[in-house]
């Protein structure tokens, strides 16, 4: 049977992590894989989480089957914290996932349905995953300009032009915030020309918001979706509660939909359980349940809320630290759009020869297009890591 295969390409940020891993410098610095991690270099479990667990494993009777759409108090507070509290629910639909990941695939599954073929429009550049996902499910993509390489900023102008050139019905993905990998972000005044774009030119919004609370704020990050929701008749989101629940092995997610009304959620919604059924029948239990208790729970919500706004302060404190480095260092003001961008990734817009010489000379560890993950920077290192991120320039 196998002999037909090749081996799959190896993940190269999973790669970087096993060089990192076995790369004995104690100076060395993990700026690549994904995940957020606290001063000491941790990815703690927080604290609302281990509280839920607990209450969850007191209070938990059965494991018996759920449904296909998953946990309904999760669904329901998932579409509060996505589209607000005074959203009209019943143009939305919400069914838990394995992950945004697989938020993002039982969508592509539900849209090749209603639409074979249809061609989804990326940004350039956009998470790695997001093709792969995409063409698996039987869709086309093409890509939209995003990100000016030179100044570390959105085309925007560009981009506009660009998705002119979608046809009518196309599918456009969209980071809802926190752009992965760039970090550079529409500001709502675009938001607001991008939604009469999608509307003018009757194109289909799929939004990833994989990292809600980690740019400016839960809601504020949320601020593009529910802009779209008031301007557009019909979009798909796909989210994640893996950074700003900090529970990423446990695979929790939402694919939501805003449909044109109450009947169209109920085709609509049937049709995304019916891909979720075919593929791995309903989702694992652990992690949205916890979601769930915190979100119901007026005082774990102020706990998690409290915990995600230190990890998104430091964050930004790191931002402007290793923007203000790098200005000492390299007189110039070249990176200071690391300080602008939101979100836990931005490329430093250096070479690939440039990326693999900070690896080898200094043990400092990013994704070859010189994306780094801010997360992984360490207050007492900046001023390290800017000295020699301007020796290699
Ligand atoms: C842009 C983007 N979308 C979706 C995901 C999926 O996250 P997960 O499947 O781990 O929830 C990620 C994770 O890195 C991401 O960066």
């Amino acid at each position: 049977m196998f002999e037909t295969l090749t081996a799959a390409p190896p993940d190269k940020i999973l790669n970087l992590s096993v060089l990192f891993r076995n790369d004995p410098r104690p100076e060395k610095m993990d700026l690549g894989v994904g995940v957020y991690k606290d001063s000491s270099g941790a990815t703690v479990i927080m604290k609302a989480v281990r509280e839920a667990e607990k209450r969850l494993y007191d209070s938990q009777t059965t494991k018996t089957y759920l449904g296909m759409g998953g946990d309904e108090g999760f669904n329901k507070a998932m579409l509060k914290l996505v589209f607000g509290a005074d959203a009209d629910f019943s143009r939305l639909f919400s069914a838990q996932t394995a992950g945004g990941t697989g938020a993002l695939r039982t969508l592509a599954e539900l849209l090749s349905k209603a639409r074979p073929g249809v061609t989804v429009w990326l940004s350039d550049p956009t998470w790695a995953n997001h093709a792969p996902i995409l063409k698996a499910a039987g869709l086309r993509t093409a890509s939209y300009p995003y990100f000016d390489v030179a100044t570390g900023k959105v085309k925007f102008d560009e981009m506009i032009e660009g998705l002119k050139a979608a046809a009518q019905g196309d599918v456009i993905l969209l980071h809802g915030c926190c752009h992965n990998p760039t970090g550079a972000n529409l500001t709502l005044d675009q938001w607001e020309k991008v939604a009469r774009l999608l509307v003018e030119r009757d194109l289909f919004p799929f939004v990833d918001l994989a990292y809600q609370g980690f740019g400016d704020g839960l809601d504020t990050d949320a601020a593009p979706v529910r802009l779209l929701a008031k301007t557009v008749s019909e979009m798909a989101i796909a989210t994640s509660c893996s950074k700003n629940f900090s529970v990423y092995r446990d695979r929790v997610g939402a694919m939501m939909l805003l449909c044109k009304d109450a009947d169209s959620v109920k085709i609509a919604g049937s049709q995304a359980l019916m891909a979720t059924r075919v593929m791995y029948s309903m989702p694992p239990d652990h992690a949205a349940a916890a979601v769930r208790i915190i979100l119901e729970d007026e005082a774990l919500t102020a706990n998690w809320r409290m915990e995600l706004e230190e990890m998104r302060l430091r964050m930004l404190n790191l931002r402007k630290g290793f923007a203000d480095a790098l200005r000492r260092h390299s007189n110039s003001d070249r990176f200071d759009f690391i300080a602008e961008h939101r979100g836990m990734f931005s490329r430093l817009g250096i070479t690939e020869a440039q990326v693999d010489r900070l690896r080898e000379e200094f043990g400092i560890y990013m994704v070859g297009d010189s994306r780094f993950n801010v997360a992984g920077l360490k207050e007492d290192r900046l001023e390290d890591l800017a000295k020699a991120v301007v020796s290699v320039l």
